[in-house]
């Protein structure tokens, strides 16, 4: 049975951790989707790790309408949920107008960063899942200079509860948490209905989500701190590289 929003929230009642990952490719998408991962998102962060821009704030609708079909065409059980990238969302219109686009190409629900629950409101009434996120925004590094750690203040940590509880509010089945005080996000946690699926934010959150570049070591040359890789696969190529070179020249 292919994975469906509602099933999440019967996970976190039943305590059954989320497991998602990140996907912008067919035979990615498809291991994943193999391994029995519940979600796949086919994150704006392709624009860092596959496209080579320095932040998010790059990518366009036409590579998350492209990398979302890939994805798509490689999963059968899996939730792919897409990302709408930086100002594709600007307006409701906008919202409802680039999700359609992202849900044609085959994602069965989008993500959209800060709590724009007007924007959230409107993709829903079009028949489109929403997932959100909330805590450190990417598409806001600029702003933030940096990617710094959310709800490390009591006012902080309450305007991120009042955001959480809005989002929920306006029908998101799920809000992904970066980078937040592992204190705030377990009580967040707790007082939410849907689940969280945290991403530098502790081990309390209903579900994780890491980017399967820092997984599984594809792009050596940043890691964030918080990602625990399980296999190093720039060593692997670079190993098959010099092999191929030898046995060639
Ligand atoms: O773009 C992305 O990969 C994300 C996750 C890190 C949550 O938004």
């Amino acid at each position: 049975m292919v994975n469906t929003p509602e099933k999440f929230r019967a996970m976190k009642m039943a305590r059954r951790r989320i497991a998602a990952l990140t996907a912008y490719d067919y035979p990615t998408a498809r291991l994943l989707d193999e391994e029995g991962v519940d979600v796949i998102l086919v994150g704006d962060s392709v624009g860092m790790v596959v496209l080579g821009f320095p932040d998010t704030t790059s990518v366009t609708m036409e590579h998350m309408v492209h990398h979302a079909g890939a994805v798509a065409r490689g999963v059968k059980e899996a939730l792919v949920v897409a990302d709408l990238p930086y100002g594709s969302c600007d307006t409701p219109a906008d919202a409802v107008a680039n999700s359609r686009r992202l849900a044609a190409a085959g994602a069965g629900a989008v993500k959209i960063e800060g709590a724009l629950t007007e924007q959230i409101a409107a993709i829903i009434a079009a028949g489109i899942p929403v997932m959100g996120h909330l805590g450190m925004l990417p598409q806001h590094v600029k702003e933030e200079g940096g990617y710094h750690v959310k709800g490390k203040t009591p006012e902080q940590a309450n305007a991120l509860l009042e955001e959480a509880r809005a989002v929920e509010s306006a029908g998101a089945f799920a809000v992904v948490l970066e980078l937040v005080q592992p204190g705030v996000a377990a009580y967040i946690t707790g007082a939410l209905g849907i689940p969280t699926i945290g991403i530098g934010s502790g081990n309390d959150c209903d579900g994780q989500i890491l980017v399967t570049h820092d997984l599984i070591g594809l792009f050596p040359w940043f890691r964030p701190r918080f990602a625990k890789p399980e296999a190093d696969v720039s060593k692997d190529i670079r190993a098959a590289i010099a092999a191929y070179k030898k046995r060639i020249q």
